[in-house]
């Protein structure tokens, strides 16, 4: 655990350990199934300590845990918990937490798979969800029963970028012994503290901003507290979660990196953000950072920066003009997850998946995520898409 307090040299330093390595920098990929033991009592050591020890494979090797050791200090909690995706990370957090005959509040802007997970393995299992609206705050206290025992964050929401009261939400969770889960993907654990704000479980799909290169599949839950931990980790094993050692270590070679990067995406993104917010064909931009997305106090109070997605809604265009603005785009490429280093764009429309708020715009959405280009060739390019939206190309 690095002493530093500044969190970029933390991101730099935390969960490396050369001296154990032979002075190489990066912690090596331990490759394993099998570990052997030379006798019957050193076996039984290694399974009594089987979550802080090499012991078997599933549960974790020296590369899972350099990397769970700098989550878990990026975010500020406990300990950390690797697992195989991003949505792996959510819906073992809540597996963990809930049992047959329980009440899950989920946030009605969380991200779609999230949502299905709800309403299929979660509803067979016997588990309730109820949707709450994002800007609900202290008013969640109204929608809680005797049986609610998780309320599902995640803020901002999944591309309408609305930012929750989390402290007004954990205040009142608290008080009725309930868990307050977090997707805090969007702020990377960088932007975001949630444990300063009563979150009492983090999830985040480390796919995005730590892999930095849209080249793997990770997540990662992180505890506030050691009991919340374990509890993860005993049903994480119980369950068979396992990551492989070459994933965690591009993982952690991501995140050396993620303070730099960050700091492009969100200039780049507040660049393209403003210049869209003077254009004709846009009405509104969904970004924390600017006074038309819901929340924006509540960013301003909370977080201490923005990261690369955000979303514009455009004035009345038909699906046929979007498509003519999309298909012709030079850099900013189509294709879902985001927190790489290139630029995408993609349609979306939250009227057909929300259920506990009615989604109202003025036209077309369009969620952008914001590369490492230069940012004047990105906004040439969406120039010329206008062009082709409003006919003239
Ligand atoms: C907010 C959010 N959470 C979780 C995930 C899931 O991550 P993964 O793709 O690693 O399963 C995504 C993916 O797009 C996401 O946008």
């Amino acid at each position: 655990m690095s002493k530093a307090k500044s969190p970029d040299t933390r991101i730099v330093h935390t969960g490396s350990d050369p001296k154990s390595y032979k002075g190489v920098v990066n912690p090596p990929v331990y490759r394993a199934s099998t570990v052997l033991f030379p006798t019957v009592q050193a076996m039984k050591d290694a399974e009594k300590n089987k979550f802080d020890t090499t012991f078997y494979g599933v549960h974790g090797m020296p590369t899972q845990f350099a990397l769970e050791e700098a989550m878990a200090d990026l975010e500020g909690g406990y300990r950390a918990v690797s697992v195989s995706s991003g949505l792996a990370a959510i819906t073992t957090a809540l597996i963990t937490f809930l049992q047959t005959g329980d009440h899950l509040l989920m946030v009605d802007t969380t991200y779609g798979p999230t949502r299905n997970f709800c309403n299929t393995a979660l509803k067979r299992f016997g588990v309730e969800t109820t949707y709450y609206d994002p800007m609900i705050g202290a008013g969640i206290a109204e929608l809680i029963k005797p049986e609610t025992k998780v309320i599902f964050t995640e803020s901002p929401g999944s591309d309408t970028f609305e930012i929750q009261d989390l402290p007004a939400i954990a205040e009142v969770a608290h008080q009725h012994d309930i868990k307050v889960i977090l997707d805090n993907t969007w702020s990377a654990g960088y932007y975001f503290k949630p444990f300063e704000y009563g979150v009492d479980i983090s999830v985040q799909a480390t796919t995005k901003y730590q892999a930095g290169h849209a080249d793997l599949v990770l997540g990662h839950i992180i505890a506030k507290t050691e009991k919340d931990w374990r509890k993860i980790k005993v049903n994480v094993a119980t369950i068979g979660q396992a990551v492989s050692p070459d994933v965690c270590y591009l993982g952690l070679r991501g995140l050396r990196t993620l303070s730099v990067r960050l700091e492009q995406h969100q200039e780049s993104a507040l660049t393209l953000a403003r210049w869209l917010d003077e254009r004709p064909e846009v009405d509104t931009i969904l970004h924390p950072a600017f006074p038309s997305c819901p929340g924006h106090d509540i960013w301003q109070r909370d977080f201490t920066g923005s990261s690369g997605l955000f979303s514009v809604v455009l004035n009345d265009y038909s699906e046929s003009q979007v498509t003519a603005m999309l298909d012709g785009m030079d850099y900013f490429a189509m294709g879902y997850s985001w927190g790489g280093f290139e630029s995408l764009i993609v349609p979306s429309d939250p009227a057909t998946i929300r259920s506990a708020t009615k989604w109202k715009a003025a036209g077309p959405m369009l969620r952008l995520h914001a590369g490492q280009e230069d940012v004047d060739d990105l906004i040439a390019d969406l120039e010329r898409g206008f062009d082709r939206l409003n006919g003239r190309a």
